[in-house]
Parts: C-alpha cells; sequence; structure tokens
C-alpha cells in the first residue's frame, strides 16, 4: 500500500520548481490533488503532467495564497471536488533580496504577506475542514534562513522565522482536533530556479568569482558536500504527512546535510 494512498492534498505553488515535485511525488504516492498557483498557464501543465504520469486526479487552480477570497475558493472547490482535505503543503513563496536601505517598503512587505500570511490563511481555510473530521496533516516549506538569519534578505529571513513560531503556534491550537502542522528547513536547492536564474549570477557579482566557485563555496560549507536537491524534501515530507509520523507536531525539521543551524 502506498504511504499517502487515496487521500486528498493540496500543494500551493506547484505550478514549478519544488512544489510541482512534491505535487508529482504526493500523486506517486496515491494522492489525489488540488494544486493552485499564482501562475495558471504554468499551474495547469503541471497538473495535466500529473495527472497523465500517474493517472491521481488533479485539480489545477489560479490561487494567490495572500487572498482570502483566493484561499477560501480554493478550499471550497476541493470540498466540492473529494467531499474533504486530508493534507495541505505550504510551499508557494517570494523571495527578493536586498539590502535594508534599498529594500522599498511595498516589496517587503508583500514577501510577508505571501510567506507569512499567505500560510496563516491556508491552513486557516483547511483546518475549518479537517476539524470536522478530525483528522489533518500540513507541512510548510519553511527554509535553513528562518533559523538563522540571511544578511540583506531579511524580508524572506523574517517571513520564514516567522513561519517557524506560527508552525508552533498553530500545532498547538489545532492539536485537539488531531490535525498536526509540521515544516520543513531545506538548506540551499541548487536545481531551483532562484540559484540557477538569480543566485549564481547575484553572489558571482558579489564576491568577484565565477559561478561554479560560488556553488563549490557554498557546497564546502555543507558536512554531506552537496546541494539539497527536491527528493531530499520530498522524502521528509511525505513521512510527516503520513500516518508514520503520528506522534510528530509543531516540528521544524532541517534537511541541510548537516549544515549547522539549530
Ligand atoms: N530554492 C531554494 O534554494 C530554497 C531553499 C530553501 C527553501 N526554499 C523554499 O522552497 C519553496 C519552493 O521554492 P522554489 O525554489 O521552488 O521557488 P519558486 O519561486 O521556483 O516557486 C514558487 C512558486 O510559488 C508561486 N507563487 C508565488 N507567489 C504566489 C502567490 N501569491 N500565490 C500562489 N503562488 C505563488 C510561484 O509562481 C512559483 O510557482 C519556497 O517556500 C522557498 O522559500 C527554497
Amino acid at each position: 500500500m502506498k504511504l499517502l494512498h487515496d487521500k486528498i492534498g493540496i500543494v500551493t505553488g506547484a505550478a514549478r520548481g519544488l512544489g510541482k515535485h512534491l505535487a508529482m511525488r504526493l500523486a506517486e504516492e496515491g494522492c489525489h490533488l488540488v494544486i493552485c498557483d499564482i501562475d495558471e498557464d504554468e499551474v495547469k501543465k503541471t497538473g495535466k503532467e500529473v495527472e497523465q504520469a500517474t493517472k491521481r486526479k488533479v485539480v489545477s487552480l489560479k490561487v494567490d495564497v495572500s487572498k482570502e477570497t483566493d484561499a477560501g475558493n480554493m478550499v471550497d472547490i476541493a470540498v466540492k471536488e473529494f467531499s474533504g482535505i486530508d493534507l495541505l503543503i505550504s510551499n508557494a513563496a517570494l523571495s527578493f533580496s536586498k539590502s535594508i536601505f534599498e529594500f522599498d517598503l511595498q516589496s517587503w512587505k508583500k514577501i510577508i504577506d505571501v510567506n507569512l500570511f499567505g500560510y496563516f490563511l491556508c491552513v486557516r481555510e483547511v483546518a475549518m475542514i479537517m476539524k470536522k473530521n478530525k483528522s489533518g496533516s500540513i507541512v510548510q516549506i519553511n527554509s535553513r534562513t528562518g533559523k538563522r538569519g540571511s544578511s540583506k534578505n531579511s524580508a524572506y529571513a523574517a517571513s520564514k522565522g516567522g513561519g517557524i513560531v506560527l508552525t508552533q503556534s498553530l500545532s498547538a491550537e489545532l492539536a485537539e482536533f488531531n490535525i498536526r502542522v509540521n515544516c520543513v528547513c531545506p538548506g540551499p536547492m541548487f536545481e531551483s530556479d532562484l540559484w540557477q536564474k538569480v543566485l549564481f549570477d547575484n553572489y558571482a557579482k558579489r564576491f568577484g568569482i565565477t559561478k561554479e566557485e560560488v556553488e563549490k563555496k557554498y557546497t564546502e560549507e555543507i558536512p554531506l558536500k552537496r546541494g539539497c536537491k527536491y527528493e531530499d524534501v520530498a522524502n521528509m515530507v511525505v513521512f510527516l504527512l503520513s500516518d508514520q509520523a503520528s506522534y510528530m507536531t509543531g516540528q521544524a525539521i532541517n534537511v541541510t546535510g548537516g549544515g549547522t543551524v539549530w
């Protein structure tokens, strides 16, 4: 029997990157899915790919997780299509890195809105359904940055740090309904667009070195000497969502190859 056989799951930010990988993995583990993203065309493509590869039912939606009406609509559609929700992965996030003196206030607030408030909203909406069934498991994709901060990245770090305390708070509040809430804190995922399209170039310029040297520098800091792969994160997420983790809630689990974060 697959670990998440016939469970109903929601994945946010599933158009690309880690979210897309998690959608495919959940379906491979037996889930039917509602996947959403602000990028409607791409999330619909993801939905078709996942459905074709796994023969699981996938509903793809345009959703801005920071909007109350969108989050509510996502849950209404999940309930209409599947008559319940068992699992949520809150993965959608934004990141712009700027110094404290360069950050414009709108962008700073936007990151908190999507990464922190959006996480809260999605949990609130799904928990209203999960509490009726006295069962549910929620995982937020956090970051090692949420535990140790990051220079010239204050909004993202604050949003992720807030996400850890929010996870702890909501886990305590929702335990009486048998809803578990955990988060996963990955290290750098070099295969992601963030690294491939932004960070390798930014750090190469900042340190005056090549992109290859940037990857080597960051890899050297990791005891297991490699970046975090989507699959590393997916393995932990599936475990936390499954009944194998039925005694775990309120945790922020590092998937960092031994990289030092508390
Ligand atoms: N890339 C890394 O190295 C890394 C490391 C640690 C943690 N993370 C975390 O992993 C998660 C996925 O990262 P990724 O690299 O795949 O990111 P990504 O930017 O490639 O994907 C994020 C997705 O979220 C969507 N999104 C953005 N704003 C949204 C909104 N308001 N509503 C709905 N969807 C929205 C985007 O369209 C995109 O498809 C994020 O939570 C990120 O913070 C990433």
